[in-house]
């Protein structure tokens, strides 16, 4: 089968869209979404559980545009959720109360009333006074509420540091030592139901290794678990898995995903305990699925570098300047000519503002267009209107067809908002 994204005689083509063509006739820059490559996502991951009791949830976080949900929840998927916001568009977006569960560090009286009238599969709670005030508002509702509570395994997740969750270190969950005592404090409470347990150790993660190392150490916990006298009846696993970052469209031969070769071996880990598996993938569903569509602006030569000065910038995709993280950036044409070092730059005032630095690219010319890719998820969802830039549009590939799920921002929205 033919990817979403593939060069055909030298243009880039999103399914039956022809890139160079349609850039021409649109105000960049601008993301583009492919239909086929998040269905192709969706059903992997659903493919992957389809042995276990199974509730694979999307993390909207990585990407909450309505007319993506929609699409995912109508691919079978629940919906994982860490805000008020977040529960609010999950709802409307058509995702069933009874497959969402609901994660977060902070969340607010007014966030956990949400999720206890609105009835969610369940509540994941990260600290003791968190517990204490869901079992407080529970009672307030006369209501009993499912929980799981989250704990920190202090496993590496061999990933960048600010997207690692599962040490000691890091504000998330809570340790084994804690999480005992709060089961305890659970099971004597008339409105706490602890039915589950939660991990999550971090994002773009690339091998099995750290999620074999949390299959033992979640083995390890239930057993105590049940000596506690604790029945659960889920465990959440979590998200993570990652996607190929450096598939450039023109050398890859392998369509693999490591949806395939990852989640299957996490899940496997608890075969046979009658447990519902929850997972929470954010990457993993939509990351592959967008690309941004940039023009290059300006050429500039320095003493010392080349810069490609494009219309992109870190407000929009903010994933280089913040981690350091890598995108191939393409040409929306081939030119199979000479090639190039460049530093792939926006208009922002901050010398951090960069797409990519010291790429090597073919020639390009001010008014060629370029192709940022693997920017479906954790994209527009960061995006900010930093040197009052609106956000840009967004737009859907289904065959033949684009359709406009955000329309661009004019500055005269931006100055409306501080309308009093
Ligand atoms: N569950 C929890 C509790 C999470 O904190 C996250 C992501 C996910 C699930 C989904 O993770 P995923 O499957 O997408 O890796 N902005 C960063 C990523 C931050 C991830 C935050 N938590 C980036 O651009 O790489």
């Amino acid at each position: 089968m033919k990817p979403a994204f593939y060069y055909s005689s030298g243009r880039l083509f999103c399914e039956e869209v022809d890139l160079p063509e349609l850039a021409g006739n649109m105000p960049t820059p601008f993301y583009l979404y492919s239909f086929m490559e998040l269905k192709k996502n969706c059903q992997e991951i659903v493919e992957a559980g389809k042995s276990f009791d199974y509730l694979p949830c999307y993390a909207l976080k990585a990407n909450y545009n309505p007319h993506l949900l929609r699409l995912i929840a109508g691919l079978g998927l629940g919906a994982d959720v860490v805000s008020a916001g977040e529960l609010y568009f999950a709802l409307k977006a058509g995702f069933p109360p009874s497959k969402i569960v609901f994660a977060g560090v902070g969340k607010t009286a007014q966030e956990i009333q949400f999720a206890i009238e609105t009835g969610i599969h369940s509540l994941n709670v990260e600290s003791f006074e968190e517990l204490k005030l869901t079992s407080k508002i529970a009672g307030q509702l006369q209501k009993k509420v499912d929980i799981a509570i989250r704990i920190n395994p202090d496993i590496e997740a061999q990933t960048h540091d600010y997207i690692s969750t599962g040490m000691h270190n890091t504000k998330f969950g809570v340790s084994a030592d804690e999480a005992l005592h709060m089961y305890q404090f659970a099971l004597e409470d008339k409105h706490l139901e602890p039915r589950g347990v939660h991990v999550h150790i971090g994002s773009q993660i690339i091998s099995s290794e750290p999620y074999l190392k949390t299959i033992d150490f979640l083995q390890a916990f239930i057993k105590k678990l049940k000596t506690l006298g604790v029945q659960l009846s889920f465990i959440d696993l979590g998200g993570g898995i990652g996607i190929n970052y450096h598939d450039n469209l023109q050398d890859s031969d392998s369509n693999r995903t490591y949806i395939q070769s990852i989640l299957p071996d996490y899940l496997n880990g608890f075969k046979g305990l009658g447990l519902k598996l929850v997972v929470e993938l954010g990457r993993a569903v939509i990351g592959s699925a967008g690309i941004l569509i940039s023009n290059i602006i300006y050429r500039k030569q320095t003493p010392l570098k080349k810069f490609l000065i494009v219309d992109a910038a870190m407000n929009n995709l903010i994933r280089p300047s913040l981690y350091g993280a890598h995108h191939e950036i393409v040409p929306l044409q081939l030119n199979h000519g000479e090639t190039e070092t460049v530093d792939i730059v926006g208009p922002v005032c901050e010398s951090g503002d960069f797409l990519a630095k010291e790429q090597v690219l073919q020639m390009t010319k001010s008014g060629d267009y370029l192709a940022i890719l693997g920017t479906g998820a954790y994209g527009q969802a960061l995006s900010s209107n930093y040197n009052l830039r609106p956000r840009i549009g967004e737009y859907l590939v289904d065959g033949q067809t684009v359709k406009t799920i955000f329309k661009e921002e004019k500055i005269t929205n931006l100055w409306e908002h501080f309308k009093s």
